[in-house]
């Protein structure tokens, strides 16, 4: 978590460094701060809150002159957000000053070795330790800030995406990066550095992402230098060219980026199945399926490893590999399957599912999969994310970048991803006839056209979540596909509106939650007409019987639930296993206008990060 930008040339960095920093916003923010340099006088401003209060109070004490910058906005690991807290952090003699993107977790062991040299800590930070550590090794190796980086880094045990610079060596950046991300972006005679792209997209196409455990030194008219932090062995950068553009990164007319992602979805869809589902063809084409086929095909079962939304997604996976293609398929939370010894074989394919593609368990637990021989194929949203590299192929959803904390675009071209892979499999296997997988194609084909359907019930959706703004909990129920969308909406409720809310199975709420239920109660139940349908419909009725208020997603033109529930939304008819990536459009809206009425920050909901990059 926290997001790191910097930046050394001719202009001015103090708007390159604020404007970067609201941009990384997602990434933590319950602090910000800045340094400046302008060869002679360092200003460093730092404060709990958001990058406007940053703002504001460097603007006060005019701290906003220097051609080097290093910004930083934080997710507290160690030590509570406050202003001491907050990046950057100088070294005890003031020369040294540090923005740092993760956790030392030896920290404490160095800290003491520290003291007892003489060194004092006004933080509570793993971050101060380490800018120390790098300056004791500096003064008593008598090695240079670059040599100190290296040298201080190899006796640390954690990860780091970090920029560092000493007062002494006003034209010098060193940045090192190990589990955190990190991007360097190559101007003329200047170079930006950030926790990703979206600060410097303005100037420069050309960045460089760092490996793990790479470093450079960066000096502007001098060509970039990267080193391994182990063996100081030489690597090469590779400079790619950016796609992304400035207008997918700012809000475009929408009052908060989830909502401009909610509105995104039928596009996102199309981009993330353009040139790959050829219905007319009667083709879905995957470069990394396509190369990697008999592996899927002659897999023992998959795995799919994710956390959070994209777990969820991993659940909808589920039911579409299985039903469709017929291949046994476990999904773990990534965090679990890392620590829990599983086994794996060589015959199994492991899906990693993150929209960062920076998730520090998810990753981890690639890692190990990969270690046990499995293969590991990966569905990301970031290109170019740690994840993409670490997999050994995988597929991008294209959905541009999701900036709202909460995932909702990622969700469902993920799903649509995992959708494509599942019917390409089933067509290979022979699971099912030409006519049934053109039909299904064809039904794909069609769903960001319904999914803008699906978008018309904005305003009706508003007046439901009026009369629920003040509930304290809140039920959601689905079954088959749409139990993952039970799930999903819940967690899209709590994490921006925090009320408390559960997703169930339908037919599980008889063996506990339906002790909660009373007329205080709202109960969001998907009741689409395929897919256990009556059983469903029974589910409403005992929920009726217990005068809880049913809130109800059906396909259109249902009559039965709509005789029994207080309110219904509907969405367009599509075949079950495709509609999850409609019914979840209503309930995202629905958490998004009752998270605004009850005043929350609806892109940056308290305690979260978009970027969880520490276990
Ligand atoms: C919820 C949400 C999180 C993420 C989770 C995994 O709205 O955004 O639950 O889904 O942190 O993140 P990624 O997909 O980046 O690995």
């Amino acid at each position: 978590m926290c997001g790191i930008v910097g930046y050394i040339g001719q202009r001015d960095a103090y708007p390159i460094i604020v404007k970067g920093l609201q941009r990384l916003e997602y990434r933590g923010y319950d602090s910000a701060g800045l340094v400046l340099y302008d060869g002679n006088d360092i200003c460093l401003t730092k404060t709990k809150g958001k990058v406007e209060d940053l703002k504001n109070k460097a603007e006060a004490a005019s701290c906003n002159t220097g051609q080097l910058g290093l910004g930083h906005t934080r997710w507290a690991t160690h030590g509570i957000p406050n202003d001491i807290n907050s990046h950057p952090h100088y070294s005890n003699s003031g020369d040294l000053v540090i923005i740092h993107n993760g956790i030392i977790e030896n920290y404490e062991s160095i800290k003491k070795a520290l003291i007892k040299r003489g060194y004092t800590f006004e933080s509570d930070t793993d971050t101060e330790v380490l800018v120390n550590l790098i300056e004791e090794v500096k003064n008593t190796e008598e090695v240079k800030l670059g040599q100190a980086v290296q040298i201080a880094l190899n006796q640390v045990v954690g990860a780091y995406a970090i920029a560092v610079f000493d007062r002494n060596k006003p034209n010098e950046i060193v940045v090192a990066k190990l589990g955190s991300p990190l991007a360097i972006g190559i101007g003329d005679n200047e170079y930006f550095v950030a926790s990703d792209a979206s600060p410097f997209i303005e100037f420069t196409n050309n960045a460089v992402y760092l490996e793990d455990e790479e470093m450079a030194i960066i000096r502007p008219g001098k060509e970039i230098k990267l080193r391994k932090i182990k063996d100081d062995a030489i690597a090469y950068p590779n400079i790619q060219e950016l796609q992304l553009n400035i207008e997918e990164i700012e809000k475009g007319g929408y009052d908060h980026f989830m909502l401009k992602e909610i509105y995104e979805q039928p596009r996102a869809i199309l981009d993330t199945y353009r040139g790959r589902l050829l219905a007319d063809q009667g083709l879905i084409r995957m470069a990394g399926i396509d190369q990697n086929l008999e592996k899927f095909l002659n897999a023992n079962r998959i795995i799919i490893v994710a956390c959070g939304t994209s777990w969820h997604a991993g659940l909808v996976a589920e039911y579409i590999f299985e039903d469709l293609a017929r291949i046994p398929v476990e999904v773990e939370y990534a965090s679990e399957f890392r620590y829990r010894n599983p086994v794996i074989t060589e015959n199994d394919v492991l899906i990693a599912i993150s929209q960062s593609g920076e998730t520090a368990d998810t990753l981890a637990a690639i890692k190990m999969a990969k270690e046990k021989g499995a293969f590991v194929f990966g569905v990301c949203n970031v290109v170019g994310s740690s994840i993409a590299r670490e997999t050994h192929a995988g597929a991008y959803t294209h959905a541009g970048p999701e900036i709202g904390v909460a995932s909702t675009k990622a969700f469902t071209t993920q799903i649509t991803i995992l959708t494509l892979i599942a019917l390409k499999l089933a067509k290979e296997k022979g699971a099912f006839s030409d006519s049934k997988f053109h039909e299904y194609l064809t039904e794909l084909e069609a769903i960001p056209e319904k999914v803008e359907t699906a978008l018309q019930s904005n305003v009706l959706i508003e007046q439901i979540a009026e009369v629920y703004k003040n509930s304290s909990n809140c039920l959601y129920l689905g079954r088959g596909y749409n139990f993952p969308v039970a799930l999903e909406g819940a967690l899209k409720l709590k994490e921006i509106s925090y009320i408390h809310a559960e997703g169930y199975p339908a037919a599980e709420m008889k063996h506990g939650p339906i002790a909660l239920i009373d007329d205080q109660m709202p109960v969001v139940v998907i009741a689409t007409k395929k897919g256990h349908y009556e059983k469903v419909v029974s589910n409403i009725q005992e929920i009726k019987s217990r005068h809880g208020k049913i809130i109800a997603v059906v396909f259109e033109g249902d009559e039965m639930v709509s005789e029994l529930a207080d309110h219904i939304i509907e969405v367009p008819e599509t075949s079950e296993p495709l509609s999850p990536l409609l019914t979840t459009i209503p309930l995202q809206l629905l958490s998004y206008h009752i998270a605004l009425m009850r005043g929350c920050n609806v892109d940056q909901p308290r305690n979260l990060a978009k970027s969880v990059t520490v276990e």
